[in-house]
């Protein structure tokens, strides 16, 4: 077996420089362990507790590899005109695999993240309309209370952690998409994550069933953990449902918008399965990365004072209100699009052909994985001028680079592209720039946080910031 590779980008960042920054912070991806001829075992100890160690160091020179494992063909893909094919021109001819629905299926049910085809279609024609610019324009007050929240919490002396930013970005999906804003229901929402997740040994975490199963529901005997999360986090979303019984309200929500959706043909209202699948899926899809992005963007910023302060300043001329807005924003905008270049909250998206194609020149079969990685995209140095190091004015005059550009893709590409980028962005803008306004944030003490993706990509410990009141 060959010994790991030596640690990618360790380059520090380019304008540390303040006697706060700690003398050497790099902003490192873990070491990748290769993947030529790995060990089957130690891929997939890696795959269950950390993707990003999965990847071989020439995974950021080159624009494809196959692998094998278990019997399957593995199509990691970076090239930008082989992503395109894959999520944007042929994006029909993939779907997701039963790895993926097994694992994030307790989640969210048959939502808009996990079905495929006609089902899809619909279900996403009904929900657009919730996410469209405006209705986001107008969900700006929901983001301020829970930034107001999260301030409340610091004032009182609670920590500017991981936690603390999960609890912000579920706060503001409960307020924004549902209009609820009961603690105790977030706090019970944040611990049953938690218990899914638990840093890669709960139910949540990969087995080698998952990459055995040819359907969803395979090896059933062994998704018993599974089975119970998704009960008793469906009765919490029955509860986020239920509390909306006779409540009324001056601007209509995605859940009003849900339950007033009526079908074109029939006239007949949604079904209820499909109520609670949505509301699943967007309490799940829309907070965990949510709090990623924010984390790592106070991160980079706590790390580079000098960009801190060039945000704040265009912070300090402005109306808070606008603070979600790209374009009165745009140095905030282009952090937050840094950030999510850096660390991507989403680190991989996996499909599997359903018939024969050619991608990035190699071919591809029916049933093939083929897996493309925003981390690895981002990160790769034919595609990006100095890749590690955080430079956010590379986005500055590009405020949708997220949607324009092909080697930038933190929320993917095509049919299929997050329908809540637009929201998260500005919930993110929203939160940073009230923290920003009240504080400066300064890194914590001891070593750097380094990232780990068990689904999401969080910091490898409950990394606090120091706070100076300004
Ligand atoms: C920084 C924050 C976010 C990131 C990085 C992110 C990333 C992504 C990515 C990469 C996908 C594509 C997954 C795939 O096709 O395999 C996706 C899909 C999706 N996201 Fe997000 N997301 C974020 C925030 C949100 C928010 C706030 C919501 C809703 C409130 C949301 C709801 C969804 C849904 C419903 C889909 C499935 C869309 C479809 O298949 O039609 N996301 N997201």
């Amino acid at each position: 077996m060959r010994r790991p590779a030596p640690l990618l980008g360790c380059r520090p960042v380019a304008t540390l420089s303040a006697v706060d920054a700690p003398a050497a912070a790099p902003l490192v991806p873990p070491a990748p362990v290769p993947l030529r001829r790995p060990s089957p075992w130690r891929f997939f100890r890696s795959l269950r507790t950390d993707v990003l160690g999965t990847f071989a160091e020439e995974a950021y020179e080159r624009p494809a590899i196959r692998n094998r494992f278990l019997g399957r063909t593995f199509l990691l893909v970076n090239d930008p005109a082989g992503i395109r094919r894959v999520l944007v021109d042929n994006a029909f001819n993939y779907v997701k695999p039963a790895s993926t629905l097994r694992v994030i299926g307790p989640f969210t049910g048959d939502g808009l993240l996990l079905t495929e085809g006609d089902e899809w279609r619909g279900q996403r024609r009904r929900v657009a309309h919730g996410f469209a610019p405006a209705r986001v324009r107008g969900l700006h007050p929901s983001f301020a209370a829970a930034a107001a929240g999260l301030n409340r919490a610091l004032d009182a002396g609670a920590p500017l952690d991981p936690g603390a930013f999960e609890a912000v970005a579920l706060d503001a999906v409960l307020r924004a998409l549902f209009s609820d804003a009961s603690p105790d229901r977030r706090e019970r929402l944040r611990g049953l994550v938690r218990r899914y997740l638990s840093d890669g040994r709960g139910p949540g975490r990969i087995g080698m069933h998952d990459l055995f199963a040819r359907r969803p529901d395979d090896f059933a005997f062994l998704l018993r953990g599974r089975r119970r999360f998704r009960a008793d986090w469906f009765a919490e979303v029955d509860a986020v449902i239920a509390a909306r019984a006779g409540v009324s309200r001056d601007v209509p929500d995605l859940l009003d918008g849900l339950l007033a959706a009526r079908d074109a043909e029939t006239g007949e209202p949604l079904p209820a399965a499909e109520i609670r699948a949505q509301v699943a899926t967007f309490i799940a899809a829309g907070f965990e990365t949510t709090a990623r992005l924010l984390f790592w963007a106070a991160y980079l910023l706590a790390l580079d004072p000098a960009e801190q302060d060039r945000v704040h300043a265009e912070l300090a001329g402005g109306d808070p209100a606008d603070d979600g807005d790209a374009a009165a924003r745009p140095r905030l905008r282009a952090a937050l699009q840094e950030t999510l270049r850096l660390y991507p909250a989403a680190p991989i998206v996996t499909r599997r052909a359903l018939a024969d194609d050619e991608v990035a020149g190699e071919p591809v079969r029916a049933g093939d994985r083929v897996t493309i990685s925003p981390w690895l995209v981002h990160r790769h140095r034919r595609l990006w001028d100095d890749p590690a190091a955080f430079r956010p004015e590379r986005f500055l005059g590009r405020p949708n680079a997220f949607l324009a550009d092909d080697a930038f893709l933190p929320f993917s590409k095509g049919p299929r592209v997050c329908i809540g980028a637009g929201f998260a962005l500005a919930e993110a803008g929203v939160v940073l720039a009230s923290l920003l306004r009240r504080r400066r944030l300064l890194p914590a003490d001891g070593p750097p946080a380094m990232p780990v993706a068990v689904v999401s990509i969080r910091p490898d410990r409950p990394y606090a910031f120091r706070l100076l009141a300004r």
